[in-house]
């Protein structure tokens, strides 16, 4: 099993949820009640999945592809350790991960 670890947006509460290998971030969080939306699915058109990625932990994700990256450019708030949560797969090699909320969304369907 895996520990992930949410932060809140700016110092917000502290969330530890436990799944097994396999499932998506994006619906850990969400059925953990995090606040992202997910709105394309997984399609990479959105970034209201986007997350921050607790530094140490970084280096322990696969490396992003060129469409998530073109995608967290437009990402509100994106930092250098910025993810979508959609892209990754949670892995054993993955246990303890933390990421932050980010402070905003920028919706790119205009919903
Ligand atoms: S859910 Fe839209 S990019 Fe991840």
């Amino acid at each position: 099993m895996i520990r992930i670890r949410f932060e809140g947006a700016r110092g917000g509460a502290v969330q530890e949820v436990v799944v097994a290998p396999g499932a998506r971030l994006l619906e850990v969080a969400q059925n953990a009640g995090q606040p992202l939306e997910g709105t394309c699915e997984g399609q990479m058109a959105c970034s209201t999945c986007h997350v921050i990625v607790a530094p140490d932990d970084f280096a322990r994700l696969p490396a992003a592809s060129e469409e998530e990256e073109d995608m967290l450019d437009l990402a509100m708030g994106a930092v250098r350790t910025s993810r979508l949560a959609c892209q990754i797969v949670l892995t054993d090699a993955m246990d303890g991960l933390t990421v932050r909320m980010p402070a905003a969304h920028r919706d790119m369907q205009g919903r």
